[in-house]
């Protein structure tokens, strides 16, 4: 019988890269020679047992054995560290590091309840970058979006890459953060570099805050610089003149926590607040598409949201605990018998059906008794005040 073993051999790697990299920061060289010399192993047998990688495998191989040879005498730049979520990579790979966030995305702008002004000005700074038009009319460069936890941020940001015909680029925060020798500056210049390749582009960096915040110790140092090197990038002096649209698109829930320097390049200033009772009875109609609500009393129910000051996240909860206890009341057969039907084979289980009934105002009313929004009117004070302050559209 064959076997599987290249799950244990990926973790087996990302172990000895972890202490590889922990051997570089504390300039180690046996520990950085012995664990390289095993990731080169590894990828060796990786180059075995998954054979339509076997290429990129032992090109890695060779590159580890390489780090390994060279310890202690290359430069650090010519190591094997972290860059992204990729690792193993070598110098000439920055290149390839802005391709890879590149990401499509299934949502579109019917799956946001509520907030029409933030959809069609996002829409606009798009149709702008692609008409005709005067040289001094520019499109935005930067739009942010800031609002309590919840409120659907990110999820703008998906269907904007859903729908419209951009490249988006999905930036992680923490893949660009990579704290070794300054390779998060590298990484942001590659990055827009694609984004001028593949123009027009979006470049959505998620939670704005955290490259802000940390700047304390070395990677205070670290932070500082990717920050001026995004700056930089956001000025765009490269293209000046030229018109391909490269929109960073920004979110974050503590806006207060960014300097003058990044809000000056964020002209767009959006808040997105929490749904207003429209908002709340639309993002529940979505939750809940294809089930049939029309004995639920949606006023009523609209009313308790806001009430409640749920965001969308609670309200998706509350829909998915609503349907739950609908599934549980309209399969008694199986809910009643569940130990025994635990105990089926999956192939038995696969065999049977969840039935769907309508959701009853009670299984809403029970579930907006359980959900509770981690929101302070302090919290909500906060946003606003800033927003008046500071927003900007
Ligand atoms: N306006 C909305 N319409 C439909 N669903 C929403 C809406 N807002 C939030 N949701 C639901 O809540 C989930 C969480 O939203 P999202 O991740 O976009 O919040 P966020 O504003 O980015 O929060 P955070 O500040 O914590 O990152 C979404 O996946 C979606 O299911
Ligand atoms: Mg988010």
């Amino acid at each position: 019988m064959n076997i599987d073993l290249s799950g244990v051999l990926y973790a087996q790697l990302k172990e000895a890269e972890g202490k590889y990299k922990a051997a570089l920061a504390k300039n180690d060289i046996d520990g950085v020679k012995k664990f390289a010399q095993i990731c080169a192993n590894t990828e060796k047998q990786l180059a075995q047992k998954v054979p339509d990688q076997m290429k990129a495998h032992l090109d890695k191989a060779k590159r580890w054995e390489e780090a390994a040879r060279t310890a202690g005498t290359a430069p650090p730049k010519k190591a094997m560290v972290e860059r992204g979520e990729k690792s193993g990579q070598t110098e000439e790979d920055f290149s390839s590091f802005g391709e890879s966030l590149i990401q499509t995305s299934t949502v579109t702008w019917k799956d946001i309840g509520g907030l029409a002004e933030t959809k069609n000005l996002i829409m606009e700074t798009v149709v702008i970058a692609g008409l005709n038009k005067p040289e001094s009319i520019k499109p935005d460069k930067g739009i942010l979006l800031f609002g309590p936890p919840g409120t659907g941020k990110t999820l703008l940001a998906a269907a904007a890459a859903g729908s419209l015909k951009a490249t988006f680029f999905n930036v992680k925060t923490s893949s660009v953060m990579s704290k070794y020798f300054g390779e998060s500056t590298k990484l942001i210049t590659a990055l827009y570099e694609s984004a001028r390749k593949h123009a027009p582009s979006i470049v959505f960096i998620d939670e704005l805050d955290s490259i802000t915040m940390s700047r304390d110790g070395d990677q205070g140092e670290a932070s500082r610089k990717v920050l001026a090197t995004l700056l930089a990038e956001l000025d765009g002096f490269q293209d000046k003149k030229s018109d391909k649209l490269i929109l960073t698109l920004s979110a974050t829930n503590t806006p207060w926590s960014l300097d003058d320097a990044v809000l000056s390049r964020f002209p767009k200033r959006i808040y997105i607040p929490l749904p207003d009772k429209k908002a709340c009875q639309d993002i529940i109609r979505i939750q809940t598409k294809g089930l049939d609500i029309s004995n639920v009393d949606m006023e009523k129910i609209g009313d308790l949201c806001v009430s409640n000051h749920y965001s969308g996240r609670d309200l998706q909860n509350i829909c998915r605990d609503a349907m739950k206890s609908m599934t549980r009341r309209v399969n008694k057969e199986i809910f009643d018998n569940i130990e025994n039907m635990a105990e089926l084979p999956f192939e038995e289980l696969q065999k049977k059906t969840l039935k769907a009934g309508p959701l009853s105002m009670e299984d809403f009313t029970q579930s907006i008794a359980r959900v509770k929004s981690p929101l302070t009117p302090d919290d909500l004070k906060r946003h606003e005040v800033w927003s008046k302050q500071f927003g900007a559209t």
